[in-house]
């Protein structure tokens, strides 16, 4: 029988085997597969596991800090390295989607091979790699047509010459989230809505600078607490705000404004795959409109998107 308590007693016997007295690196995202993977590898090898933890500059409000905060109360070995201005200097001029994707999937190994190289020894990446993903490389590298390219499998192993370690590869992520619970991970870390590893990048629509950053964090901060204290936020699968490259006229006091349009997207979805537009109620709607427009200069205008995947996708890039 499969229960999370057999499987992390199982899988940390296995990776000792496996890894023996040889160094692990790994790169952390803050999100609830590289974190539950790294905490079975840290069980099982202790300090011999190194996390990198990348600042890529298109991360929520306050993310960085939190996130490092979290490894530290789990216990992880985690060097948080702050990137984010060779990130913005990189994405001047680029508007196209792949372009921006292709900027921080590069400059992301650049970085990790950085301090791979500042470390001794390392043989072996440790990855979060979970069977949906293993799965979805297959049909997006494959002969299939390519839609986004996710840089989530691959990139890493083959330039570095590493031994992979993957503990979650045959896991699907409802088991990974149980896993992560046996292992005593806080439910604010496994309960966290996807977010794609390009970040905020995609959500600005065309160029991205650190002004807008600033401004689409603050937006989708309220957007976010706002679901959390509604106690919408667990009943979604995906939630987040797109900075619009629309500007639009508005009137605050006597005064005509000029300025972005925000749109807010939250999906149910099981895996991603296919999603629906969720019924978020109106009266919540307003609130976070209401708010968003009032307190974050430079958005006079607030959009709810109602399309599903298929035929839209859940990201507008
Ligand atoms: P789409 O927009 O394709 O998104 O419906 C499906 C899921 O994948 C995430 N996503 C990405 N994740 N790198 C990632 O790591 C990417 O380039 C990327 N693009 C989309 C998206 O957030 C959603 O969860």
């Amino acid at each position: 029988d499969w229960t999370p308590a057999h499987f992390v007693t199982d899988t940390v016997e296995q990776l000792k085997k496996q890894i023996g007295n040889r160094k692990v690196i790994m790169a952390l995202s803050g999100g609830v597969d590289s974190t539950v993977a790294a905490t079975l590898i840290h069980k099982a090898i202790g300090s011999n596991l190194f996390g990198i933890f990348v600042d890529n500059g298109v991360l929520r409000k306050n993310e960085f800090q939190q996130v490092l905060d979290t490894y530290n109360k789990i216990g992880l070995n985690v060097k948080g390295v702050d990137a984010k201005q060779r990130f913005y200097d990189e994405f001047k001029g680029k508007t196209d989607p792949e372009a921006k994707r292709k900027v921080i999937g590069k400059l992301f190994i650049d970085v990790f091979q950085e301090e791979a190289h500042k470390l001794e020894g390392i043989e072996m990446l440790g990855q979060g790699t979970i069977y949906p993903d293993v799965i979805e490389s297959i049909s997006v590298h494959g002969p299939s047509v390519t839609i986004k390219s996710h840089h989530n499998v691959g990139g890493l192993p083959e330039k570095m010459h590493l031994q992979l370690v993957e503990p979650l590869r045959f896991l699907f992520k409802d088991e990974v989230r149980r896993v992560g619970k046996e292992l005593g991970i806080p439910d604010e870390m496994l309960g966290r809505h996807p977010f794609p590893g390009p970040g905020l990048a995609i959500r600005i629509l065309g160029e991205v600078t650190e002004e807008k950053v600033e401004l689409l964090q603050d937006a989708d901060h309220v957007y976010i607490n706002g679901l959390r204290e509604h106690n919408l936020y667990n009943s979604i699968w995906q939630a987040g705000a797109i900075l619009l490259p629309v500007k639009s006229v508005g009137v605050m006091g006597d005064e005509r404004t000029y300025e972005y349009t925000l749109a807010l997207r939250a999906v149910t979805s099981v895996d991603g795959m296919t999603a629906d537009w969720a019924h978020l109620p109106y009266d919540f709607l307003a609130h976070i409109s209401n708010e968003i427009i009032n307190n974050v200069k430079g958005i006079n205008r607030v959009v709810y998107d109602i399309s599903s995947k298929p035929p839209a996708t859940i990201e507008w890039e």
